[in-house]
């Protein structure tokens, strides 16, 4: 009852939220991904909603159902991705990151399907860098006006606190999440880790629908603590 009559921790504000993997062209029929399943952003979009705030999702192909209430924009490549975002960002008051977008991308898709030629030779795949959504949104004007509230995750397989620290600086955000990959990846729990400027703080192991919970009151706490 309590809970009902409270006011809700993100009434009024506008989050965007990417989520999953990236899927990054070969030829018309393969690609490179990884195991995102997308279920930490979906939480964290949910939670969002039912905080009261109005929800856009920007997802990589996964398999999920859209969280009731939350807008959702379907998209393939890192450079797809950032296209929804950059067009959802100007109306966003809080950016939260949780996509593992593909670093790297094949530098020249083929436009049909690569066939073997019989001679036993292998095709040679070059690389080219994927944009940086998240490095893009957090330099934006708003964002380095105090409009819009950017949000990394990382994950990481060791030395998690210096590797979220330093992740944090280096894409410019305010507030970083890490947890310890890919065990979780997939897993319907997680354990967070928060670095701010002030220092860090664990989120433990519970249910990714807990840990949205918890990490939509720890974000809304600090945009009361330092209002836009
Ligand atoms: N991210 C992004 N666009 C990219 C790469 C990452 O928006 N091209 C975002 C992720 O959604 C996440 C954060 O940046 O919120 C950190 O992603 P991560 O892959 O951990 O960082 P990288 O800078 O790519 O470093 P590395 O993979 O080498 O650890
Ligand atoms: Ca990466």
């Amino acid at each position: 009852l309590v809970a009902f009559f409270a006011p809700k921790l993100l009434a009024g504000q506008r989050v965007l939220i990417t989520a999953g993997p990236t899927f990054e062209a070969i030829d018309p029929v393969r690609g490179i991904t990884n195991l995102s399943s997308g279920k930490m952003g979906f939480a964290v979009a949910r939670a969002a909603r039912q905080a009261g705030a109005e929800v856009t999702l920007v997802a990589g192909p996964v398999h999920l159902p859209t969280p009731r209430g939350v807008r959702r924009i379907d998209v393939r490549s890192a450079r797809n991705m950032l296209q929804a975002v950059e067009g959802q960002a100007q109306n966003a008051s809080i950016f939260i990151a949780t996509a593992a977008v593909a670093d790297w991308r094949p530098a020249n898709a083929a436009e049909q399907k690569i066939k073997k030629d019989g001679s036993g030779e292998m095709p040679a795949l070059a690389f080219v860098e994927n944009p940086d959504i998240l490095a893009t949104v957090a330099q934006s004007e708003r964002a380095r006006a105090g409009q819009l509230y950017c949000v990394g995750f990382a994950a990481e397989s060791e030395n998690l606190l210096d590797h979220a620290s330093a992740k944090r600086v280096r894409k410019g955000v305010p507030l970083l999440v890490g947890n310890i990959g890919p065990a979780t990846f997939g897993q319907d729990d997680n354990a967070l880790l928060l670095v701010d400027a002030q220092g860090h703080r664990e989120l433990a192991r519970a249910s990714k629908a807990e840990l949205g919970r918890q990490l939509v009151a720890e974000i809304a706490r600090r945009l009361r603590e330092a209002p836009a």
